[in-house]
């Protein structure tokens, strides 16, 4: 009997412990549930009030220490096969005092100092890096041998506040203060590059268009679409602004007038040649070529105009999607500020949507750039002999009319198959798109050379 209790108390006993552990560790779980569930209720929540015109990313990384943290890893510089870029040490000088740059893209193709001879970036032009080297090589890129105008900032800094006060509290008329200066006064009034206050309203954390040059651009577009009154921080769906607040700078521009004024030639659409069509109606020029004399047109990262005609943006699938992709600390996802190439991180950019190795995703990228590589090079070279048939053509004295029409079509093939070559995502974002243009640069030489 006696051993029988004993027996019955040592399995109570054991019994006993394991139920203390069982509820002790369910408890335990409760606890970090409810405590998850906590966090990420309270991951947007603002622990220390932050200021409408509070430029500085480091008091707004006060509450968000994960984004702000990701935010400054954009000083990375990491190759990938046709992105990225490379950190090149560099001997600073008192013009310019940066230790590193990234590689020199006219090194790596001289084609491309022919295309643009006569402008400034056949003096300098780089592989773009991350944000946070934006304001920096600005200032001392080799183009700024040339006078630029502030409008130059609109696109490399945090801005915002800088507009708000240079126009007494009305954000257009301190864009309009801003264009105007010339370059080495306006970058008195920035400090930072692109900032929290850029794409957020510090009140919600929502997003939000800062950049007037956009509100107008895209009010443009959506007119040729049937939509008038177009208001892009009333009427845009979230998924929209996942997009838009990346094409406030990832986007073809020029500067309108004597006031120099930040326009996006959206108002007869957003493809290359609608694009053109818009130039040539109002008789748009950035600079004489030097070799030919043809009025020429230069065509920068039009990343968002490219992406409208891809089969992403069709699916709806947006800049952040890839670019800045959800990760997870504990139970909480963040958005990751740190923007880079997708290529350098397929798995979260890629695999939430798609089904198939990282091997076979990257496969599938570099396929297609290495094939619109191979058609870039045709209508690049295509372009060269155009050049030089011109060239030719002046000096054995061939009429004034006939070098004209030559020139006509250098024009428009150099800004076709440039609009192609300063879209960084070398056809990834649009492939189908990216070799229709090409294919117009390329006839558009080919008529060229007839000509003559
Ligand atoms: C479906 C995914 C996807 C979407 C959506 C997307 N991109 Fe990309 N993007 C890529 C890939 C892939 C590359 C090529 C990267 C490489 O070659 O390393 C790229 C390249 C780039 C680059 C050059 C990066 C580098 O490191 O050289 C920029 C800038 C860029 N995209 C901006 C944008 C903008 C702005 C949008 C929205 C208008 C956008 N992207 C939409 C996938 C995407
Ligand atoms: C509409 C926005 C916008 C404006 C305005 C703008 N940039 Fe940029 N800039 C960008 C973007 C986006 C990149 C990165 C993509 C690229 O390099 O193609 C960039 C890259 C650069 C770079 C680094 C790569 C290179 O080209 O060497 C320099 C330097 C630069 N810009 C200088 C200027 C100067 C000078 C002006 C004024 C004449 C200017 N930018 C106006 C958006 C803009
Ligand atoms: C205020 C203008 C501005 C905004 C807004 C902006 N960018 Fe950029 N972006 C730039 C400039 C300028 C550079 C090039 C900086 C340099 O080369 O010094 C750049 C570089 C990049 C790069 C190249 C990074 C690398 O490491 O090579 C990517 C990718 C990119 N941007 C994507 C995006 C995406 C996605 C968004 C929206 C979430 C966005 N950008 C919003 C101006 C902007
Ligand atoms: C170039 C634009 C851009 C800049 C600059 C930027 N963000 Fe964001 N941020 C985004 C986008 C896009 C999202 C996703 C929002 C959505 O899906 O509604 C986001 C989301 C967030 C969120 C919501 C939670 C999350 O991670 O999805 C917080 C908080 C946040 N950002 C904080 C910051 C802070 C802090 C800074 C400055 C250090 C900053 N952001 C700079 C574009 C930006
Ligand atoms: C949010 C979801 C989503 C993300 C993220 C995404 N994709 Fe896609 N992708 C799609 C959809 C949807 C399609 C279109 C499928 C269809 O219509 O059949 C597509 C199509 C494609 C195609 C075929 C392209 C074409 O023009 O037809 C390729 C290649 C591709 N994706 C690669 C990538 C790569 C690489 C990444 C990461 C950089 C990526 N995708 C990120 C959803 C996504």
């Amino acid at each position: 009997m006696k051993k029988i209790i004993v027996f019955l108390s040592t399995k109570y006993f054991f019994l006993g412990i394991i139920v203390s552990l069982l509820s002790g560790g369910i408890f335990l779980l409760a606890l970090n549930i409810m405590e998850k569930k906590n966090e990420a209720k309270h991951s947007n929540f603002i622990i220390k009030e932050i200021g409408d015109l509070e430029d500085d990313p480091k008091v707004w990384g006060e509450s968000f220490p994960q984004q702000y943290e990701d935010y400054l890893k954009t000083v990375d510089q990491v190759r990938t096969k046709h992105g990225g870029s490379e950190a090149l040490p560099q001997m600073p000088t008192k013009n310019d005092p940066r230790v590193q740059v990234s590689q020199s893209k006219l090194e790596e193709d001289h084609r491309l100092v022919t295309m643009w001879l006569g402008y400034a970036f056949s003096k300098d032009f780089r592989e773009e890096r991350g944000h946070a080297y934006m304001l920096e090589d600005q200032i001392y890129t080799g183009r700024q041998s040339v006078p630029q105008p502030g409008t130059c900032l609109n696109c490399h800094a945090s801005t915002y506040k800088a507009m708000v006060v240079l126009g007494d509290g009305n954000l257009n008329k301190g864009f309009e203060a801003l264009n105007k200066l010339p370059y080495h006064e306006a970058v008195k009034n920035v400090k930072h590059p692109v900032s929290c206050i850029d794409c957020h309203n510090p009140k919600d954390m929502s997003l939000r268009v800062t950049r007037p040059g956009f509100i107008e651009g895209i009010a443009e577009y959506k007119k040729t679409v049937g939509v008038h009154n177009y208001d892009v921080n009333k009427m845009a769906t979230r998924q929209e602004m996942r997009t838009f607040v990346c094409a406030q700078c990832h986007v073809e521009y020029y500067f309108k007038g004597e006031d120099k004024r930040l326009t996006f030639p959206w108002h007869k659409g957003l493809k290359a040649d609608e694009i053109l069509s818009y130039y040539e109606d109002v008789k748009f020029k950035d600079w004489v070529h030097k070799t030919t004399g043809a009025n020429m047109l230069k065509a920068q990262h039009p990343e968002f105009e490219m992406w409208s005609q891809g089969t992403h943006a069709k699916a709806g699938v947006s800049c952040t999607d890839c670019h800045m992709p959800y990760k997870r600390v504990g139970a909480k996802k963040y958005s990751d500020h740190h923007v880079r190439s997708p290529m350098l991180n397929i798995n979260r950019a890629c695999q939430t949507c798609h089904n198939v190795s990282e091997n076979e995703l990257m496969d599938r990228v570099v396929t297609i750039q290495d094939r619109h590589i191979q058609m870039r090079d045709m209508a690049l070279n295509t372009l060269m002999e155009l050049i030089k048939a011109i060239d030719v053509a002046q000096k054995n004295g061939v009429a004034k009319e006939k070098l004209d029409k030559a020139r006509e079509f250098h024009r428009k093939a150099s800004f076709l198959v440039d609009f192609v070559e300063a879209e960084n995502s070398t056809g990834f974002h649009a492939p189908q798109e990216a070799a229709r243009v090409l294919m117009m640069s390329l006839d558009y030489s080919r008529k060229g050379i007839e000509s003559l």
